[in-house]
């Protein structure tokens, strides 16, 4: 694993936990940090003992704040571009971990901090959260994927709502609207996310993966090409021993015991 300055990494039952370090700035992302976070998603992906990831902001207050705003003062046109593509990059690289990706939101979501949660695959909240994408208040607009992940997740009218009037929305209506999975006290954040990823790495990892990867596709193409790619798939996992484990151990009555194979 590389080392960071802004990011801390543990791993606890091949649940790696990656937390947003820079609490005195509310966890805004500089550029060093959005490196860090495409360095740590690189390292995720390769390390096949990592089963999940959840991803939380240190300290009470925040998940993540935004972009560091003193730094975006600075940008130029061609800059400006270059710091969105980087951004971009780096959360499809959490996207297409191959391996379930959760937040953990436990304060402030705002801006690229939303976006990061909207790069996850799942969303836990606390109660005490806050959503939003606040950058036309800025004379911007969201640059690390808001503009179409948001609506891909809470519906075109909604998402065009939090982007058009940069307004925030607290914990229970992002759980209402489909943006946050499940809500949390703030001390059951975390433990909440483990368990929701332990109940996911319990199942088979193959067929995880290529869940993740059926849905990220279907996305993007039409059905017709949905459908043969998700057979594609699932005619795939017939080759695996996880399949027939799966399979055994439901006629046996017994728990599956996956090997990844
Ligand atoms: N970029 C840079 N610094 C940020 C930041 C950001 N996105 N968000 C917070 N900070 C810094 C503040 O400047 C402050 O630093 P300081 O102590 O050196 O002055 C520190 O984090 C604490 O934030 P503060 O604003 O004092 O906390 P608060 O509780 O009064 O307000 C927020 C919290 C989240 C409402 C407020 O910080 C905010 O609006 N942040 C910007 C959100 C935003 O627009 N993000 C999108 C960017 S595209």
């Amino acid at each position: 694993m590389p080392t960071y300055e802004f990011l801390t990494i543990s791993t606890e039952q091949d649940i790696a936990l990656l937390t947003v370090n820079r609490p005195d700035k509310l966890n805004a992302l500089n550029a060093s940090l959005v490196r860090e976070l495409g360095a740590a998603a690189a390292a995720l992906t390769t390390d096949d003992s990592v089963r999940a990831v959840i991803v939380t902001g240190a300290g009470e207050k925040a998940f993540v704040a935004g972009a560091d705003i003193a730094e975006l003062a600075q940008m130029s046109p061609v800059g400006g571009v270059r710091k969105s593509r980087e951004g971009q990059e780096v959360f499809r690289a959490f996207e297409r971990m191959g391996r379930p990706v959760v937040a953990a939101v436990n304060g402030y979501a705002l801006g690229g901090g939303l976006e990061l949660a909207l790069a996850c695959h799942l969303r836990v909240a606390s109660t005490r959260a806050r959503f939003g994408l606040p950058e036309v208040k800025l004379g911007i607009i969201p640059g690390y994927g808001g503009t179409f992940r948001l609506p891909r997740i809470v519906g075109r009218g909604r998402a065009l709502e939090l982007i058009l009037t940069g307004e925030m929305i607290d914990a229970t209506e992002a759980h209402r609207i489909g943006l946050v999975n499940r809500l949390a006290e703030p001390e059951d954040v975390l433990p909440t996310a483990r368990a929701l990823a332990a109940t996911i790495i319990a199942n088979g990892p193959i067929a995880l993966a290529l869940a993740l990867e059926a849905v990220a596709h279907g996305e993007t193409v039409s059905t017709e090409e949905a459908q043969r790619h998700e057979s594609d798939l699932f005619g795939l996992l017939a080759s695996t021993e996880d399949m027939r484990e799966g399979m055994r151990a439901f006629l046996e009555k017994r728990a599956a015991r996956f090997s990844n194979r």
